[in-house]
């Protein structure tokens, strides 16, 4: 089963919606499809005791490794407005994603506008730490 780019940016979208962002005021959505053809999604969720705030990024991996996914086939990220761009992943979702990520892996990055850009893992993290 493949999942088409607009219906991953629509889960990453409505994802978005539910984003706890009472700190920074800035929302992030993620939707992933894994090896087995299955969407999870994710938002950032922020925290009083700021460094213990989580990416959406992290929250839509964290729900496919519970469900027994594997490898990150796609994954969309929608945050960011007009003048900032598309929010492309932070240093450590780019180390997170690479974790479950193949040199096939699609990255996407949206904007409020619906502005996209597409990356591989090794476009955001090239000589990436590994221990395997
Ligand atoms: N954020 C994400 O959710 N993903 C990223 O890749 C970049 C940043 C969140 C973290 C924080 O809640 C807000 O965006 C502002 O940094």
């Amino acid at each position: 089963m493949t999942i088409a780019n607009e219906d991953l940016i629509n889960a990453a979208t409505e994802a978005r919606r539910n984003a706890y962002n009472r700190y920074s005021n800035y929302s992030v959505g993620a939707a992933l499809v894994d090896d087995q053809g299955h969407l999870h999604v994710g938002c950032n969720v922020e925290n009083a005791a700021y460094p213990l705030g989580s990416c959406a990024e992290a929250g839509a991996i964290a729900a496919m490794v519970q469900q027994g996914g594997k490898h990150i086939v796609k994954i969309a990220v929608v945050g960011g407005s007009g003048n900032i761009g598309p929010c492309t992943p932070c240093g450590g979702c780019r180390q997170r994603i690479n974790e479950f990520a193949a040199d096939n892996t699609v990255i996407l990055a949206i904007d409020d506008s619906g502005k996209w850009q597409e990356f591989s893992i090794k476009d955001l993290l090239p000589a990436s730490f590994h221990l395997y």
